[in-house]
């Protein structure tokens, strides 16, 4: 500090933020008392199952190398920040924050919910606290009582590694930015036309040859099942469940140019590092592509403890309709083979959704009325929908026609475009009890770098987090921008470069 002048103001206002300027909205906000202060003898107080423990230890690596102070986390009670699991009215994710100035308590049925609520108080601390050298503090936490629940049980990102192939500590740094807006849902689209990116040992050369170039023929790459199973542990540990996809029938190409017998007339195309979409199919007519799914979807199935496994369906274009249908129904029965629920992009409703399933609407406010009907039909028979509109949360449209990456073919998104509708009646006649939640795709033709990927996401992806988790009654623009204004000097603690958008208010910096 050191620039004051003798008798003047402290140059740093000593005020807490406010309990409510946090991103996702909390469910409710009720301040109340003093704030409590993060000193050198703050200890964080877990009680004494290892998930709490393990919360409490990332806790105290966000704080231990801005504040310089040791933060030991210990299982004796005490004054200072404690974790505590309880049985109460929190659900699966949700918590209670208690802050005053003895100390601040998270209270939560589930591990996961103390992890969303350390997520909430790192919003309550200064922005420098993300920093990773010592800081000048004061690092104050508001007094009063946050109670908070998702709205939703599917808040999700996914990541097209297919495209450009991304390694394991560039999928972990986004799961940790994921983390801090309570998304849950990793969803990995691990094969496409132009690179499959997942080792499956009864089928080597998918990965070895079909993983082998990207989008421009740069290198490609894959997952080998150590390293899948390392990004699973990693984003278990941030609390989200990873979601793999294998695209099918269409967006094949990189198996096809792997084995020849999966193509009708048994030749080969070659690996392709263009942009198109829809030229290629599985032969639905050959039984071997039954087994070539059956032992992908086996190994998957085995490396991966979520529930879900999603075998794409969109863009089947060089598939005929009734191909289609024959193939989804030989297909789904699989994942259910191996244990695992059926999610589709939206257009697995034109076929037979199995029991059960999950369907991803990808479509646009100039999607006919006939495909919105066909999808509110399957809902209304049970299919669950999770909401992904290209033209509102597709990470990797343009923002304007002056954004370097990405592509418009959904139109332009600006950040209030993204953020200002409701997940609960966007689709007519779809029942709000059939709608999952929300996801936000990152397709990744023009997106090969970590710094792509964050300029895209950020600040889109903080509004469908809050589309996802908070109350529609919470939901208002003009508080939000204000909201995400205050997220800005964050992310450039956390080197993250977000696209400064002029619809939102950032700080001066
Ligand atoms: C998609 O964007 N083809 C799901």
């Amino acid at each position: 500090m050191g620039v004051c002048v003798t008798g003047a103001a402290p140059v740093r206002a000593a005020s807490p933020t406010p309990l409510d300027r946090v991103v996702p909205a909390p469910a409710s906000v009720a301040p109340s008392g003093s704030p409590y202060r993060i000193t050198r003898d703050t200890h964080i107080r877990v009680d004494d199952s290892r998930e709490t423990r393990r919360v409490g230890e990332y806790l105290a690596t966000v704080l231990r190398p801005s504040t310089g102070y040791r933060i030991p986390v210990t299982a004796h009670g005490g004054a200072g920040i404690r974790l505590r699991l309880a049985k109460g009215p929190y659900g699966a994710e949700g918590y209670r924050l208690d802050s005053g100035a003895n100390g601040v308590t998270i209270t939560a049925a589930r591990a996961a919910g103390l992890f969303h609520g350390v997520q909430t108080l790192r919003q309550l601390l200064p922005a420098a606290v993300e920093k990773d050298s010592v800081q000048p503090g004061p690092w104050l936490v508001a007094g009063g009582t946050i109670k908070d629940t998702p709205r939703y049980g599917w808040r999700g990102a996914m990541l097209d590694v297919s495209r450009h192939f991304f390694t394991v500590d560039q999928v972990k740094r986004y799961v940790d930015q994921l983390a801090l807006y309570k998304i849950n849902k990793l969803h990995l689209h691990l094969s496409d036309d132009q690179g499959w990116r997942i080792a499956v040992d009864s089928w080597p050369r998918l990965a070895t040859y079909g993983g082998s170039t990207q989008v421009g023929g740069g290198p490609g790459g894959y997952y080998t099942k150590a390293d899948y199973k390392e990004i699973v542990r990693y984003a278990s540990s941030r609390y989200l469940e990873v979601v793999p996809e294998i695209d099918m029938p269409g967006h094949t190409n990189a198996a096809l140019a792997s084995y020849a017998e999966l193509n009708c007339d048994g030749v080969a195309p070659p690996l392709y590092t263009g942009t198109e979409v829809g030229f290629s199919s599985l032969c639905v007519g050959k039984d071997i592509t039954y087994d070539f799914v059956d032992d992908v979807i086996g190994e998957l199935a085995a490396l991966t403890p979520g529930k879900y496994l999603h075998i794409g369906g969109d863009e089947a274009h060089s598939t005929s309709h009734e191909d289609y249908v024959k193939f989804m129904d030989r297909v789904q029965p699989l994942v259910a083979k191996y244990g695992k629920t059926v999610v589709g992009w939206h257009q697995l409703t034109g076929a037979n959704p199995s029991r059960g399933a999950v369907a991803q609407y990808w479509g646009l406010d100039g999607t006919s009325a006939e495909e919105k009907a066909q999808v509110a039909k399957a809902a209304q028979n049970g299919t669950g929908i999770v909401l992904s509109p290209a033209d509102r949360i597709y990470l990797d449209m343009k923002y304007t026609a002056d954004t370097p990456l990405g592509l418009d073919w959904a139109g332009l998104v600006e950040v209030k475009r993204s953020y200002d509708w409701d997940p609960g009646n966007y689709l007519p006649g779809v029942p709000s009890s059939a709608v999952r939640g929300v996801e936000a795709p990152l397709w990744t033709e023009t997106i090969s770098k970590s710094a792509d990927i964050e300029y895209m996401a950020f600040p889109r992806l903080a509004g469908v987090a809050e589309l996802g988790w908070s109350p529609a009654a919470t939901h208002d623009w003009e508080g939000y921008k204000d909201r995400l204004a205050a997220q800005g000097p964050r992310w450039e603690a956390l080197g993250i470069g977000f696209y400064r958008s002029p619809q939102v208010p950032w700080p001066a910096g």
